[in-house]
């Protein structure tokens, strides 16, 4: 018997209904962008950035623990915060709707996956042409000479220092006020300009520059399609919205238009 390629997006059933004429768009397509947002590891028990604020972290607000000024001020504070979140990381893998990007990818000729999750659970689970809009929580880098490292110490008194230079080590991330990688928006925004079909996963839509790819892509005819718990400022704009947990939607996607 022929081996099922799509056997490990799991035995989901087809329960949407997925109109011909997007099936026919998207399995036509040479070029496919994706933007994904937190929804999209919803399922894999990630909360979202605010949501993550509990506990001791909930009387702070989310511009006291994530900006360049909040590390001025309180770096160890700041440095705990994303110590801590990472250690909530660490067991977290990545869900069917990940999967499903990773099956997408597979059968698309030029496929670019833009997250604005520092999670990295879309490298994790297998897609390759990945540009993270806000970084990775996993890296680490000198906030003086910006030289990554893998290994720091841990003394609970004081953030961990860079070999190179001593300036204090910093996650790799975007914060709140800072600008976004030069080279990894460059490419988002050309990939957008020129897709064939365009999705927004997950993402409420409000956070720029992430946010006004959608309409770089539809300015230049894409097809944009949208893929959210709710409706988002995005819907009204969009060719095809799907309503739903983007970890159900995604692999019954993926079934409907390649199943054969
Ligand atoms: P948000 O928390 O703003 O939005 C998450 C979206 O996911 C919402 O629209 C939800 O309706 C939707 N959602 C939740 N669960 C879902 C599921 N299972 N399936 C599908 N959709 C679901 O997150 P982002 O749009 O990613 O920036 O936020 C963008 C940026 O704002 C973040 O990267 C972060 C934040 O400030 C920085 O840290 C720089």
């Amino acid at each position: 018997m022929r081996p099922d390629p799509l056997a490990n997006l799991g035995k989901c059933q087809t329960l949407m209904d997925f109109p011909a004429d997007f099936i026919r768009f998207l399995t036509s397509a040479a070029r496919v962008v994706v933007l994904t947002g937190a929804g999209v590891s919803q399922e894999s028990g990630l909360r979202t950035f605010r949501d993550a604020q509990t506990g001791l972290w909930a009387q702070y607000k989310p511009e006291d623990l994530a900006s360049p000024e909040a590390f001025a001020r309180d770096p160890k504070l700041v440095w705990d915060w994303y110590a801590w979140r990472r250690e909530a990381i660490k067991g977290v893998r990545p869900n069917p709707g990940h999967y499903a990007l990773v099956e997408m990818e597979k059968r698309i000729p030029q496929f670019t996956l833009i997250t604005q999750n520092v999670d990295g659970l879309h490298r994790f689970a297998g897609n390759q042409n990945v540009l993270e809009l806000h970084g990775n929580i996993q890296r680490v880098r000198c906030a003086e000479c910006r030289t990554f490292t893998e290994t720091w110490g841990d003394d609970t008194e004081a953030v961990p220092t860079c070999l190179v230079c001593g300036g204090m080590l910093r996650p790799d991330v975007v914060w709140f006020g800072e600008a976004l990688p030069r080279v990894e928006l460059e490419a988002a925004v050309n990939a957008s300009r020129t897709a064939h079909v365009y999705f927004s996963i997950g993402t409420s839509g409000v956070v720029q520059p992430a946010a006004s790819l959608a309409y770089a892509a539809r300015n230049k005819g894409s097809v944009v399609v949208e893929i959210n718990a709710e409706p988002t400022p995005l819907t009204p704009k969009v060719d095809f919205a799907f309503h739903g947990k983007s970890g159900e939607i995604l692999p019954q996607l993926v079934r409907a238009a390649w199943r054969n």
